[in-house]
Parts: C-alpha cells; structure tokens; sequence
C-alpha cells in the first residue's frame, strides 16, 4: 500500500503595496507587505482514473473558469508535473481589489502541483513560477505582487532587480477599507500609461517625486518611524491621484482615515477602486475602522506586519 497523502495542499498569503505602486512599473522602487491573515489554499487530489487534469470550483464564472484552466495547463507544464489530478482553490482574499488575489492563487497552485510531484521550490523558484502566471491574468506585471507572496516577507522591489527582505523594528498596523468594486490591474495600467503618453516630462517628474517618496519611506520604516512613513504614503496618494488612479470614494476613505487619527493613507494595489490602505498606532483601530465604515467601507481588514519575525523566517526557509 502506498504511504502517499491522499491530496496535497498549499497555502500563500495575501499583499498590500505600502508605497510605489504604478510608478514601479516604469523601474521605480517599490515596498509591499504579505498579508498574512487573508490565504489562497490550492489542493491537488490525484485522480485515481488516468483522465485529464481538471479544476473544481463551482463558483467560477465560464471566463474564470476558462482562465483557470489555462493556468492549471500553464503550471503543469512549467513544473513538469504529470499526475493526473483535480484541483480546488479557497481563498479568503477578497477578488481583484489590489490585495493579491490573483498572484496568491499563481503561488498556491505552483506549490500544491510542486508537492504532487515530491517537489521543494525555494521562495524564489515559487517567485518565477508564480510571476509566469502572472503573466497570463495581467500582460506585463512588475513582479512585486507575486514577489511578496511567494516570499511571505516584506520587502524592496525593483522590476528586474531580486527582492530585497526589508527590516522594520516595530510591528505595523494596517487597516484596509473597501472603496467598491475595482478596475482590472490592466485597465489601471493602462490609464497610467495614457498620462504618462500625454505628457512624458510631466510624468518623468512624477516619478521621481514618487522614487523619492519611496526611499524616505523606506528609511523611515528601517527606524520604526511611522510619522515620516506616514508622510510618504501620504504624499504617495497625491502622486497617485495625478497619474489617474483615484477615485472620489478612495480620497473620501483616505480622508477619513487622516481624519480619525491614521498616520497616513492611500489607496493600495491598482487603484481605480478596491482598497484604501492606512497606517494606525494600535489604538486608533476601533476609532479609524468605525470612521471608515460610516463613510462606506464595504469590507474592513486590520493586519499586523510583524516585520522582524517574517525577516527571519525568510533567511532559514524554503517555500514548500
Ligand atoms: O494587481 P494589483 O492591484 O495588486 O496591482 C499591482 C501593482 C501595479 O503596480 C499597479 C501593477 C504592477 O504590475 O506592478
């Protein structure tokens, strides 16, 4: 009798974008979070027939559905792996609203076909699969949404360049509040890309301003300084309202948020709709998620990024 488990699951968390979304499409730096609270969890049941691989979710629309079949097909074929098997996905992150719904269910697929096969895959072998499927759902991604969900850290990414884990010395408190549905991550590009194509030198400023935003955020987070982190995210809002990606009921989140005591607030992940991200002390976290459902949030979420512990267990681990 074989000792083989009778399915195979993986788990991969969820992200937010603390600052340099958009911009780090056009190489500048950026900095995410893993969500660690929020999953996608792949399991792949071998099939005791030998019939074609397929996937199960009765909650897919037909163009979902085709979609997953392909990424199935995709991530069979990448990770050579031949077992006939089903495979169903659960996932708690909230769909297409800029937490990493779609990069999260690349990673988990790739780690549960990996395990089928008796595979490891290091965070960074998951990264590259994760981020050619990726490619499939969204064109052209940066790579820092499948970046931080296969390393489960956060961390400093530049497109091209290999993650860099970021160190922060205090835990970060997030609350994330729902503006509405969202735009694709595709459409949302594409408006940064028409202002960017109106006027380049404009938006060649813009970028700047954003890389600069970035590194004083950076630094701030690396001394705990959640003031001056505050800032940037602030002043990375306004850049984002300018390249297009606001909305009306983004900016009356991000407002709302200040209001009721927040560090800082912006709109996180593609724009366009989906979620406001604000940094809070403690707590502020009844107060500011109480604001925020009296001005609409449909959805709220509060995180803990306790940076230092994800840094470490980062350094000693593989992903599968
Ligand atoms: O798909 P989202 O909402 O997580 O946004 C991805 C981040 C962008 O900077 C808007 C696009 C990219 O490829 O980096």
């Amino acid at each position: 009798m074989s000792n083989r488990p009778d399915s195979y699951s993986y788990s991969a968390c969820g992200k937010a974008i603390l600052l340099g979304e958009h911009f780090v499409v056009y190489g500048v730096p950026a900095v995410a979070v893993p969500l660690t609270g929020v999953r996608t969890t792949v399991t792949a049941t071998p099939l005791l027939s030998p019939q074609s691989s397929c996937w199960v979710d009765p909650t897919l629309s037909p163009a979902e559905s085709e979609l997953a079949a392909q990424l199935l097909r995709h991530a069979r074929l990448r990770l050579g792996s031949t077992l006939p098997l089903s495979v169903r996905a659960h996932s708690t992150i909230p769909r297409g609203c800029g937490l990493g719904s779609s990069a999260s269910l690349a990673a988990a697929l790739c780690g549960a076909l990996a395990r089928a096969e008796d595979r490891s895959l290091t965070s960074e072998e998951l990264r590259a699969h994760a981020h050619a499927l990726e490619e499939l759902v969204h064109g052209a991604p940066s790579g820092i949404d499948d970046a931080t969900v296969a390393w489960a850290t956060p961390l400093s990414f530049r497109k091209g360049d290999a993650p860099e884990p970021l160190h922060s010395p205090i835990d970060l408190t997030l609350v994330l509040a729902s503006s509405g549905p969202a735009a694709t991550t595709r459409e949302a590009v594409a408006r940064v890309a028409e202002t960017r194509l109106a006027d380049p030198d404009g938006f060649a400023s813009l970028c700047q301003a954003a890389a600069q935003q970035v590194s004083l955020g950076t630094a701030a987070l690396g001394r705990g300084d959640l003031a001056n982190l505050g800032r940037a995210m602030n002043e990375m809002q306004r850049l984002l309202g300018l390249v297009g990606v606001s909305t009306p009921a983004l900016e009356s989140l991000v407002q709302t948020a200040l209001s009721a005591g927040a560090w800082g607030a912006k709109l996180t992940g593609a724009g366009l709709g989906g979620f406001m991200l604000a940094l809070v002390d403690t707590d502020q976290v009844d107060r500011v998620s109480r604001a925020l459902r009296v001005d609409g949030a449909e959805h709220i979420l509060v995180t803990v990024v306790p940076a230092t512990a994800m840094v470490v267990a980062q350094r000693e681990g593989t992903a599968a």
